[in-house]
């Protein structure tokens, strides 16, 4: 059974990642509008990704004996300045979410919620690859630069990462 903190700091989680679905969908919007295929198609992919994280909670959450709270979803942003700041927006997403995750983590510790804890592994390593993976992108926009030919060739980075990621899920099953 779950502890009622724990089950309303995971409804929490359940939105946040509901709202990154969201919010990189949008992402993969305005770089479709701005002729940057391998960056949508890296963006479609993640909302996706992100919709998986808030299965996997709501599930668990009523198959613990909880009640999986289903959110209304905020606006995401709709427009960057250009594809760096795009970018920067994503990474400094995905720390908000290691730190959502991290506090989810000492409060199942704290409600003695073993339980919650080794399910919450899971996602504690997600947000590791996550992380790495949106700072390898940005160190890789800020090299190469968004000036000129520069975003062809992110464009084209962008679509590498994309068929590792793929790869890699595919090797997993
Ligand atoms: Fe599910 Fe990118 O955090």
């Amino acid at each position: 059974m779950l502890p009622k903190a724990v089950e309303e700091g995971l409804n929490k989680q359940v939105a946040m990642e509901a709202f990154a679905s969201q919010n990189y969908l949008a992402m993969a919007c305005w770089c479709d509008n701005n002729a940057l295929e391998g960056c949508a198609a890296f963006l479609y992919h993640h909302a996706e990704e992100e919709r998986m994280h808030m299965m996997k909670l709501v599930r668990y959450i009523n198959e613990s004996g909880g009640f999986a709270i289903i959110p209304a979803i905020a606006q995401p942003n709709l427009t960057y300045e250009n594809v760096q700041q795009l970018f920067e927006s994503a990474y400094q997403h995905e720390l908000k979410v290691s730190k959502s995750i991290d506090e989810l983590v000492d409060l199942s510790d704290l409600e003695k919620d073993r339980q919650t804890s080794t399910f919450l592994q899971w996602y504690v390593d997600e947000q590791h690859e996550e992380e790495a993976l949106y700072r390898t992108l940005l160190d890789k926009v800020k090299l190469i630069g968004i000036e000129g030919r520069g975003l062809y060739f992110i464009d084209k980075e962008v679509q590498v990462l994309l068929d590792i990621v793929e790869a890699k899920e595919a090797a997993e099953g």
